[in-house]
Formats: structure tokens, sequence, C-alpha cells
């Protein structure tokens, strides 16, 4: 079985910002640098002979180049229970529009449909317990922030492995945005 999912890539300077505010919460388990990316579909554990199929299927998804900004920060869970904190996106049609396609052919090649409404972001720390106090904190550190946009030029299809260390993300297929 491979553990699938589709994502865009982040540019590295904008990586390297966002590694930058990855700290001062003691039991964050923060998002490597170079694991941080914006999901835009998770196809979840296939058997491997799927993903040739999955990745034909994503050639046909098309589209062209879009800029897309960064801004924003927020979390998921609440009081004790937060499980990631996050960094937003600014309104982006074009990026919603990406998600569609993909999410239509991924059903089309015989996936179930993801169900949950899309809500475009940058997972950049995850957790088993925290207290409130920190999280609070670290959002109003960091509630401004809004990076450069810069272009989307493809989106990629990954394969995850959890190791204990975190998790090792490999690019199994890059789709180009032409056009
Ligand atoms: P997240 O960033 O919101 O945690 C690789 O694990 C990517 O797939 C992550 O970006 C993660 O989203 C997403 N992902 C992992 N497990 C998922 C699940 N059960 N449902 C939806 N997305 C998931």
């Amino acid at each position: 079985m491979i553990r699938l999912f589709v994502a865009v890539e982040l540019p590295q300077e904008l990586r390297a910002r966002i590694g930058m505010m990855c700290t001062g919460i003691d039991s964050a388990k923060w998002v490597a640098v170079d694991n941080l990316h914006l999901t835009l579909s998770f196809l979840g554990e296939l058997p491997e002979d799927r993903a040739e199929d999955i990745a034909g299927a994503l050639s046909s998804v098309g589209g062209a180049p879009f800029p897309l900004t960064m801004g924003g920060a927020g979390h998921f869970g609440s009081g004790r229970r937060v499980r990631a904190l996050w960094l937003g996106v600014e309104r982006c049609p074009a990026l919603s529009a990406l998600r569609d396609r993909i999410e239509s052919t991924l059903v089309r090649a015989g996936l179930p449909p993801e169900g949950r409404k899309f809500h475009p972001h940058v997972t950049v720390a995850r957790f088993g317990d925290v207290s409130p106090g920190w999280i609070r904190d670290w959002l109003s550190a960091n509630t401004l922030f809004r990076a450069a946009p810069f272009t989307i030029e493809r989106f990629v299809l990954f394969s995850s492995h959890l190791r204990r260390g975190g998790a090792i993300y490999t690019p199994e297929m890059e789709f180009p945005l032409r056009g």
C-alpha cells in the first residue's frame, strides 16, 4: 500500500521564512521546512498498482499557472485539543478551481469524494496535548503574517511514509500547469 496526497509546493524562501516562525511552543511537533506544503487532496492508502492509474488520470487536469498569496494564521481543534496550527492563503478562486478539477478527476478514477469543505492551509505544527495559552500567544504573534505573492506553476502527487522522526514526503509525479 502507498499513502498518497496531491499538493502544491511553496518557494524555498517562503518555506525558510515560515520555518523561522516555527518556534516558541515546547510541545509542538513543528513541520520540517522541507515538508511545508499546501494539500489539495488527500488520497489515503492505496494499492501500489493504483498509483499509476491515478497519476495518469491527474495528467488530464491541466490549467494555467496562477498567483497565490499566503496570509493569516489559525488552528484546528480547540482548548487542550488543538490538533494543528496553520498559515492561511488569501482568497484564490484559481486554487479552488484547481482543487475542484483534481477532486472530480480522482472521483472519475474511482476514488471516494473527500466530502469535507476545502480549507486551503499550510500546517506548521501538530500537537498531542497543548496548553491553550501557548496557542493564543503564537497566534497573536503571527496573525499579521502575509507573504509576497508567488506563482503556482505545477501540482505534485506525493507519497508519504510515516516514520518515528516525522513523515517523509516523496514527489512521485509533477503536473505542470501550462495553460
Ligand atoms: P494537514 O496538513 O491538514 O495535516 C500529508 O499528510 C498531507 O495530507 C497533510 O498536509 C495533511 O493535511 C493531509 N492529510 C493527512 N491525513 C489526512 C486525512 N486523514 N484527511 C485529510 N487530509 C489528510
